[in-house]
């Protein structure tokens, strides 16, 4: 930003037509009126027309919106019309480093070792982030984890982590990557300075109906990413009913995205695409993730759980040069527990405080014998929503006692009485509407069905040259 409040927007699009002056909104701009390079609405127009937004384009509609120049109205407008129309890779990749320029990049040079993170697109079960960190971190690279909240029937990683008592998930830039050179590994909450046009713009596409793009998506996450200022990232794109991408294509299209726009901007980024129509292990909730991830990091654990997070530790390890480390051997070893417990305590937890527990919990019987064939993701994840262990609003609190706990999984045999799963809550008032739910979930037949792959696909730069002006299409198109 300039100092009279312009990004590099504003200097880039002088010579553009239909300027437009409005009224001031900010500080800066109460003082000194000034005439904007575009009129918004044009903005929407083209692209509600099927056009190419210019470079010029994008960086002021982004930077106007940032200083609040440009409305809510207009720019959910605007997120309507991507959704509809799409982007092609060249704006994608504008739009990005718009957002990243709209705040703060992190400068993690400090840090003497190689830094590499990881984002899952999210999902049910899903408690990766907690025993990966710590082992990456033990095998020699520092994990700089931005990480968010949950919203809807996905959970959010800071949710979790603020279930061990006296965990902080609030760090300065200072301490952050303080603690990437002492302990290698945090897991924190973003600065309101990291990309402010995305923490605006995810808000109102959440209430208007324009999450599910795939420019939208992608760009979202990755300004996120990028601007925490890691050298490397392994991005998880869940597909299946409990994540953003139902179908294959779109989750490949997503990942496509993600990685251009990462590698464009000097990320090294890989993408594995990973199977999200069952949830991950035993635990869906908050300490119940918790109690699970320090399983694995124990030695234990679900096979799946223990799968991905080797799997998604050796592609992090290759990307920073560490592939001669086999993180299997480090948690065996007990290395990443003890960064575990070291990064907790560095964040105010403590490792041996006992978790939440919930005042009432019900069991779900089968009722008749068979095999588990599926156990849908998606119901299940509203079941723990219900049950209080996610929000329908962002302000909203979350309960950390209340969630799931899965007993039997597809390919189990069952037998009549044999318990299914557990519903848990702080209130039993919550119960009837997430059993309800969860009883959709489970299906039994008489034969067990074949085992699903856990990883999907792979995207990752060199196998996927791509030039930009391929128009990318909505999520959810087919
Ligand atoms: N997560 C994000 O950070 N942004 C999105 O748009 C969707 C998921």
């Amino acid at each position: 930003m300039t100092a009279d409040g312009r990004g590099t927007a504003g200097r880039a699009a002088q010579t553009v037509r239909s300027a437009q002056t409005v009224r001031p909104t900010t500080a800066t701009s109460r003082r000194r009126p000034r005439v904007e390079p575009f009129a918004a609405v044009d903005v929407i127009a083209t692209k509600r027309d099927g056009g190419r937004l210019s470079d010029e384009q994008i960086d002021w509609v982004i930077d106007a919106y940032t200083r609040g120049v440009v409305a809510d109205e207009q720019m959910s407008a605007l997120a309507m019309a991507i959704l509809l129309r799409g982007m092609t890779d060249a704006e994608v990749a504008r739009w990005t480093a718009a957002m990243v320029a709209s705040g703060d990049r992190l400068d993690l040079s400090a840090v003497d070792r190689p830094t590499v993170d990881k984002h899952s697109t999210g999902g049910v079960g899903d408690k990766i982030t907690l025993p990966l960190t710590p082992l990456v971190a033990a095998c020699g690279a520092a994990v700089p984890q931005l990480s968010g909240r949950g919203l809807g029937h996905t959970g959010g990683t800071l949710d979790k982590l603020e279930s061990i008592p006296g965990f902080r998930v609030a760090l300065t830039n200072r301490q952050f990557v303080r603690q990437l050179r002492t302990v290698g590994a945090a897991i924190c909450a973003a600065g309101e300075g990291l990309a402010p046009a995305d923490r605006k713009l995810y808000a109102l596409r959440d209430v208007t109906a324009t999450v599910e793009s795939i420019p939208l998506i992608a760009s979202s996450i990755m300004s996120k990413k990028i601007a925490e200022g890691t050298s490397a990232l392994v991005l998880d794109v869940k597909v299946g009913t409990g994540a953003f991408m139902k179908s294959l294509d779109d989750a490949r299209e997503l990942a496509r995205t993600m990685v251009d726009i990462g590698t464009a901007q000097g990320v090294r980024t890989v993408a594995l695409l990973t199977g999200m129509s069952t949830p991950l292990g035993h635990a869906i909730g908050n300490a119940v993730k918790v109690a699970e991830s320090v399983e694995v990091l124990a030695g234990g654990g679900p096979a799946d759980v223990v799968e991905l997070v080797l799997t998604l530790a050796r592609e992090m390890l290759g990307c920073v040069g560490l592939s001669h480390v086999d993180p299997a051997d480090v948690l065996a070893s007990g290395k990443a527990m003890d960064t575990w417990r070291a990064m907790v305590r560095a964040q105010g937890g403590d490792p041996d405080a006992p978790l939440p527990e919930a005042r009432e919990r019900e069991l779900v019987r089968a009722t008749k014998a068979g095999f588990v064939t599926a156990v849908d993701a998606y119901a299940m994840g509203v079941a723990a929503w219900r049950l209080g262990a996610g929000r329908a609003r962002k302000e909203d609190p979350v309960s950390p006692a209340a969630g799931m706990v899965l007993h039997r999984r597809p390919g189990d045999r069952v037998r009549p009485g044999d318990v299914l799963y557990e519903l848990r809550a702080d209130d039993a008032s919550r119960i009837p509407a997430a059993a309800e739910v969860a009883a959709t979930a489970v299906t039994i037949g008489r034969t067990a069905p074949p085992p699903a792959p856990l990883v999907l696909d792979r995207v990752a730069a060199p196998e996927h040259p791509r030039g930009g002006g391929g128009r990318r299409r909505r999520a959810g198109s087919g």
